[in-house]
């Protein structure tokens, strides 16, 4: 069997290897690498308990850094593990500081490499993902866009070899867990929650945590939207809510604050929300899956056709601007799956499969 080594850090990550490593395990010997970029319980090991990921083979423990700090560790770390074992391809996911490091090292070692979630911008480099994402699509060999999107920009910076629109990995995973996900009716009962009665929230994009004044704006038009918000607290921002200390805007509200929690919980609280308040990529999409509709408390997503679509609506962090758009929510009446089918990660391990 070929050899394939998947690399993965941060918690979107490893829900994608939940999708794509029992897929590649039909047609390659899988080595894992977890870069150690997201470390605490419920960031990282809780996923690979949860959804049965094998063990990493390599933990590269590298912690939070800065993000050349933490890039240049993960080289390091990748590079000894590149010297004593031949692959014949590396794959990375999405665009975090794990994919960049790992894009990087697969290149210098002359290894090919498989970009999932390949040919999303932000076209704004203030972003700290887009720096990443740069990087690890010029350095790719093989190109698994989710959307149209993703394939058109590509073919737009003239990369148009080994490109493929598969659908989005993640989204194998609601289809997979389906029943499971939406038939859980007790996880309602446990927060006193009804079916479309509550918001879902998430926040922890940079932009939005490293300004008081933004994530200010954004709790407070959670206290406002007139439901329980279920808001999961990312550490990034648990972080900053305590050193502003602002806990009293959580306590003291409709907020159901809460620890992070474990990814099919997330989404049986996704998908029965009368709408999702969020900055995440992840939740983003899966609200889309749902048909859930979505404020995406960022200026801008590479998730355009979800919001074409009606189902998803950018606000920014604005809190009158959020208010607002939530007041006017009206249930989009078409739905086209743009993410995908479910089928992601089965035509990403053929297509490799035949190609490697
Ligand atoms: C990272 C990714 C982002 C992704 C997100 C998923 C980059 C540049 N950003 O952002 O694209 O959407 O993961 O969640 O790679 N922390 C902990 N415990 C942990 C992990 C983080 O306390 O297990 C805290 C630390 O204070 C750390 C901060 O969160 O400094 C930020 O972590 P980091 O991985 O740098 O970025 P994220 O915001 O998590
Ligand atoms: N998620 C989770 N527990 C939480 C919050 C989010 O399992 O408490 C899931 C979410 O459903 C999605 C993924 O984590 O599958 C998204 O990760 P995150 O928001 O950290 O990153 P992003 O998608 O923005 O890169």
């Amino acid at each position: 069997m070929k050899k394939i080594l998947t690399i993965v850090g941060a918690r979107p990550q490893f829900i994608k290897l939940a999708a794509l490593s029992p897929v590649l395990r039909k047609y390659f010997s899988e080595t894992i690498v977890h870069t150690g970029q997201h470390y605490d319980y419920k960031m990282s090991q809780a996923f690979f308990k949860e959804l049965q990921i094998p063990e990493p083979d390599h933990n590269l423990e590298v912690g939070s850094d800065s993000a050349c700090r933490q890039i240049a560790s993960i080289l390091v770390g990748l590079d000894d593990i590149l010297s004593k074992e031949r692959f014949d391809v590396v794959v990375v996911f999405g665009d975090t500081n794990s994919t960049a490091a790992g894009a990087i090292a697969a290149a210098k070692h002359q290894i090919p490499l498989a970009h999932i979630e390949a040919g999303l911008r932000e076209f704004n480099k203030h972003v700290p993902e887009e720096s990443n994402k740069l990087v690890t699509d010029i350095l790719s060999d093989f190109y698994f866009a989710p959307t149209d999107t993703g394939v058109s920009i590509l073919a737009s910076m003239g990369i148009r070899d080994h490109v493929y629109n598969v659908g989005d990995v993640m989204i194998d995973l609601d289809f997979k867990y389906y029943d499971q996900i939406v038939g859980n009716k007790k996880l309602l009962a446990k927060h006193s929650l009804t079916s479309k009665g509550y918001f879902f929230a998430t926040t922890h994009r940079a932009a939005n945590t490293d300004d008081p004044d933004r994530l200010r704006q954004i709790l407070e038009a959670f206290s406002e939207v007139g439901k329980p918000v279920v808001f999961p607290i990312h550490p990034r921002t648990r972080k900053v809510i305590g050193e502003m200390g602002w806990d009293s805007l959580l306590t003291e509200s409709n907020i159901i604050a809460i620890d992070p929690i474990g990814y099919l919980d997330t989404q049986t609280l996704i998908a029965h929300a009368y709408a999702v308040l969020t900055d995440s990529g992840g939740v983003t999409k899966e609200a889309y899956f749902f048909k859930v509709p979505g404020i995406i408390l960022d200026t801008q997503t590479e998730w355009v056709e979800t919001v074409r679509e009606g189902w998803n609506h950018i606000t920014g962090p604005n809190k009158s601007e959020i208010l607002e758009t939530l007041r006017n929510l009206r249930i989009p009446t078409t739905h086209t799956n743009c993410l995908g089918d479910g089928t992601a990660s089965e035509k990403i391990a053929q297509i490799l499969s035949k190609n490697i």
